[in-house]
């Protein structure tokens, strides 16, 4: 028998540090956009995650503060999506537990974000950091999520949701937990350094020249863009052609998910021309998307109370949903529930 599940989206972001372009156009942009399409959609400020590596308690406050005012001015309305703050409920901790005892240790090692996050001295770094995939997978699977867009990065982490899903439901014998699927979709799924072509643009990049803020003003964007890393050809009339460009490939990509064309598209209007005449035109898209954000996230932070009611009304939402689900999931395993 395969239970069917009521389509339902679920994604989070770390309040870990500023956001940035990658993470709009790869995750908050697409947020927005699937509101009201039919599925019912959840999205999370995921605390309990950023504490897997060391975080000022002032400075995590203000950005998980932030991050919940950025998916706000993205265009996640909280009268339509569940928005909240992971660590307010307290079903994710809960069911993280249940699935420590279901994933192996072997799966965690793994994963390259692990890898990449441990370092060298991998022995040093949280248990928490080891076992953050299985709190990603209690994130979604307490929802019964059905779909998780994310960008590129993500893919081995929903992997993983998956197998603990089946393992779950195998090694009790039920049809309990969906089978996520990832959505990896649009032109900036991997949105690449504007220094080096080969490195995703993060926020954790100790040259703030890679990448373009959330919090970034007009004058800012526009330096960057300048600045940006590319070669000295034209460019060509189709994407095939910047195979081996990888940082003019990553403008061109850039452009496409801001002005929702295709690459292709963009191309077709450039070909022939050089940086000199695009960087200016991506500038200019750039400022003209992302000012609007960035004042609205202004606005937000200017009252952080408005922002906690906000969260703490979603939470009490988020719970409602996660409860019985969690509950079931442990009389499933056995637990008793005397009250
Ligand atoms: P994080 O900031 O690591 O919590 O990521 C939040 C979301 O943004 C996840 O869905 C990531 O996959 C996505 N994301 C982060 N960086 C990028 C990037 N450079 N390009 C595309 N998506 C990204
Ligand atoms: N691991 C994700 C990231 O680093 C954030 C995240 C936590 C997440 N829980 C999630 C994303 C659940 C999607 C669904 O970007």
């Amino acid at each position: 028998m395969t239970t069917s599940f009521a389509p339902r989206i679920f994604s989070g972001i770390q309040p870990s540090g500023g956001l940035t372009l990658g993470n709009y156009l790869g995750a908050l942009k697409r947020f927005a956009e699937y509101q009201g399409q039919g599925a019912e959609t959840i999205y999370c400020v995921v605390d309990l995650h950023a504490i897997t590596v060391w975080q000022d308690p002032e400075k995590l406050r203000h950005n998980t503060r932030e991050v919940a005012a950025a998916f706000m001015a993205s265009g996640v309305d909280p009268e339509v999506s569940v928005l909240f703050n992971q660590s307010q409920v307290s079903q994710h901790a809960e069911l993280a537990w249940l699935f420590n005892t279901v994933a192996r240790v072997g799966w965690m090692y793994r994963m390259t974000q692990f890898k990449d996050k441990a370092g060298k001295n991998s022995e040093n770094s949280s248990l928490g950091l080891l076992a953050y995939p299985s709190l990603m997978a209690a994130d979604i699977l307490a929802y019964h999520a059905t779909e998780v867009p994310v960008g590129e990065d993500q893919k081995q982490h929903l992997e993983l949701t998956r197998d603990i899903a089946a393992k779950f439901n195998h090694d009790y014998g039920v049809d309990f937990f969906p089978i996520t699927k990832p959505m990896i979709e649009g032109t900036a799924t991997r949105v690449m350094s504007l220094r080096d072509g080969s490195k995703k643009m993060s926020k954790s990049d100790p040259s703030d020249a890679t990448r373009i803020n959330l919090t970034d003003d007009a004058d800012a964007i526009a330096q960057k863009i300048r600045k940006a890393r590319t070669d000295a050809d034209p460019l060509p009339g189709s994407m095939e052609g910047l195979q081996d460009r990888p940082e003019a490939k990553n403008l061109v990509n850039i452009f496409a998910a801001l002005t929702g064309e295709s690459a292709d598209q963009v191309l077709a209007r450039f070909e022939g021309q050089g940086f000199g005449a695009f960087k200016p035109a991506l500038a200019e898209v750039a400022v003209e998307s992302l000012a609007p954000i960035t004042e609205k996230m202004t606005r937000f932070m200017a009252d952080p109370a408005e922002i906690d009611r906000i969260m703490g009304r979603g939470a009490d939402q988020a719970a409602a949903i996660a409860q019985p689900i969690v509950e079931r999931t442990k009389e499933i395993m056995g637990m008793i529930r005397s009250r």
